[in-house]
């Protein structure tokens, strides 16, 4: 069942993490549901610029819509990942989507605001669902490549403002989270004191984690050990999550993890198996691992085992 993120959000807020979870094709979607459904959790499907531009936003819409089918109990959120303005005014015209992210942190102050409450405008007559972001994280995304120098801790001062001059439904923060598989090198590191401080500006508002893959060892050593070169590869301590989540965090952001399940898995089968051509095979054996993985991350989470509740208080 699609349901508004907010609603989601209300339920989650100060106990666990809801994971967001980028996808690209239908074995990623098959894992993703059947994941949440063993680990009994909701969770939000999350959809890139890349990914719309991969798989065509037809055949994503139609995947999704597939497996709500396939997997009647699973509750979920359809939510736009890092939109620039014109790809959530599509997304918001679209009518599939709970929510979208528009990304203007590289905007200065002024123009993310005006072009947040520009894209909060359109989507609220329409019940859709707003996040933002403020504040510079560093990695690469489709449309933004920040370096480290560049990436900007969001200013708890600032962030009152930005949320009541927008009207904004939830915020991106930067607390020292970068994207991709290599966080944390030079003077990064993860903030609670930051991110504290935010909780006591905008108490009981959603505050959303990105770059928080934790870029598994014992998974790195694996794909290297399999002919991949992942040297230095790093994340976020997964166990971080529920202090992050008593501090305002909602939705956390996971791509990058999902992608090394995907790497790891390919490189030992053809490894092990350098007479096979059949795509089918290693499918299976990639949607039961990715399952497996999702069902992981959600204990983590602590949005494990949350399933029944969210259904009854969607109910009310
Ligand atoms: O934050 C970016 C996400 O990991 C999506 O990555 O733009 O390569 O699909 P992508
Ligand atoms: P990772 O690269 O850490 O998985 O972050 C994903 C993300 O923030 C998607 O918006
Ligand atoms: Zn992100």
């Amino acid at each position: 069942m699609i349901v508004n993120t907010k609603r989601l959000f209300e339920h989650a807020y100060g106990k666990y993490a809801i994971g967001a979870y980028n996808i690209n094709n239908a074995e990623q979607i098959v894992g993703l549901f059947q994941g949440n459904i063993d680990s009994q959790a909701p969770f939000i499907v999350q959809i890139s610029k890349g990914a719309r531009k991969y798989t065509s936003t037809i055949m994503l819409e139609g995947l999704i819509r597939s497996a709500n089918e396939m997997f009647p109990e699973a509750i979920f959120a359809v939510h736009l990942d890092h939109g620039d303005e014109a790809t959530c005014m599509d997304c918001i015209n679209s009518g599939f989507y709970s929510s979208v992210m528009i990304d203007a942190s590289a905007l200065d102050f002024e123009e993310n605001i005006a072009t947040t409450k520009r894209v909060v405008d359109a989507a609220h007559p329409r019940g859709i669902v707003v996040e933002a972001e403020l504040g510079k994280l560093g990695g690469v995304e489709e449309h933004v490549s920040v370096s480290d120098a560049d990436a900007k801790l969001t200013d708890p001062d600032s962030v009152r403002e930005f949320v009541d001059r927008t009207n904004v439904d939830s915020l991106a923060v930067a607390i020292g989270t970068s994207h991709g598989a290599f966080k944390f090198t030079g003077s990064q590191s993860l903030h609670f004191d930051v991110l504290e401080e935010i909780q006591k500006r905008v108490p009981g508002f959603p505050l959303v984690m990105h770059g928080s893959s934790s870029v598994p060892q014992e998974e790195v050593a694996r794909i290297n050990a399999a002919g991949g070169d992942l040297k230095g590869a790093k994340g976020v301590d997964a166990t971080q999550f529920r202090q992050a989540a008593k501090l305002g965090v909602t939705k956390i952001n996971i791509d990058t993890d999902g992608r090394l399940v995907w790497t790891r898995v390919h490189r030992e089968y053809f490894r092990d198996h350098p007479a096979e051509f059949d795509f089918r095979p290693i499918g299976k054996i990639f949607m039961k691992e990715y399952a497996s993985f999702i069902a992981q991350k959600n204990e983590l989470l602590g949005s494990a085992g949350q399933l029944e509740s969210v259904r009854a208080f969607l109910k009310k």
